[in-house]
């Protein structure tokens, strides 16, 4: 059994003010197996951090089947959500001020979820120590955010958000706003991390190369997978041949495709010695 597994998702975001609905999600499926490092790749407003945001238990799905490990994400009540979040999800934003309190420095940072745990503080300090050294902070422990580069603010970030130690770690876009070089270099830790730890991980991110370096991609288009690879001889994003077959027999082409196409609304299609052919007179 796939450690998480969604079937059909759906989220439409109600904006109070005018009562219009926006479809964000509109049936994503998709396994993930245990210790897998993915990558999500998709347009601006494609419904990627909707997925991420209802994934850490921070939004609601409207509806469809959510479960990660034995946990049934659609069916829980706002307190259990609390503590699902709590315990076995750990976040990391592009924004660094979403991750971190700027007041204070980044070992006081790293206690905090400690402290949620219940730690002493002997216990919270050498352990939020040894977080900072796992992302080669060890000799900035009492330097605020703002005493720190792009690479190493959302390096911390990565510390507390695997203080409770996660089952989980979910990542929006963590090196939107680094050059290329310190992406690398991020990249390199939740790597090691994904590899000492087995925590599962998923990345959002707008950077081909960065997706790359992941076990695998997948592309969301209009809230829904349209398409998905191993990411190992993958050169360019058009090579992701791979489309997904839901179990109703939809499948979204991918959008190099659709934007060639001259006539969106009907192709032909047959089945033809093994292969589906899709025709446009
Ligand atoms: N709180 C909200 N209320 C209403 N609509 C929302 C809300 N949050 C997101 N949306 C809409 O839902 C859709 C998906 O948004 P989402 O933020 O998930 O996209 P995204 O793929 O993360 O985009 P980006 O790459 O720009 O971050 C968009 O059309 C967006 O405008
Ligand atoms: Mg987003």
């Amino acid at each position: 059994m796939a450690y998480i597994e969604i079937r059909d998702l759906i989220k439409v975001y109600q904006a109070k003010e005018t009562y219009y609905k926006v479809p964000a999600l509109r049936g994503i499926e998709l396994e993930i197996e245990q210790g897998e490092f993915i990558s999500i790749i998709g347009p601006s407003g494609s419904g990627k951090t909707t997925l991420l945001l209802i994934l850490s238990g921070m939004a609601e799905p409207t509806a469809g089947y959510v479960r990660i490990g034995d946990v049934r994400l659609d069916q829980l009540s706002e307190e259990t959500r609390n503590l699902y979040r709590r315990t076995k999800v750990g976040t990391l934003w592009q924004i660094p001020n979403r991750n971190l309190i700027w007041e204070i420095n980044i070992l006081q940072n790293v206690e905090i979820p400690l402290r949620l745990m219940g730690l002493q503080r002997e216990v919270r300090i050498k352990r939020a120590r040894e977080l900072l050294a796992e992302v080669g902070l060890e000799n900035r422990v009492k330097h605020r955010p703002s005493q720190l580069s792009g690479g190493e603010v959302q390096r911390a970030g990565l510390a507390c958000a695997l203080a409770h130690e996660p089952e989980l770690l979910l990542a929006d876009e963590p090196t939107g706003e680094l050059d290329s070089k310190t992406s690398g270099e991020l990249l390199k830790y939740f790597q090691s991390l994904n590899e000492t730890h087995g925590i599962t991980a998923i990345m959002v991110t707008h950077d081909f190369d960065v997706a790359k370096a992941t076990d695998r991609l997948i592309q969301i288009v209009n809230g829904r997978i349209s398409g998905y690879s191993l990411t190992g001889d993958l050169k360019t994003i058009r090579d992701m041949h791979e489309v997904y077959l839901d179990r109703f027999g939809s499948i979204q082409l991918p959008r190099h495709i659709v934007d060639n196409m001259k006539v969106q609304r009907r192709v032909n299609i047959e089945h033809q010695d093994g292969k589906v052919i899709l025709t446009q007179e």
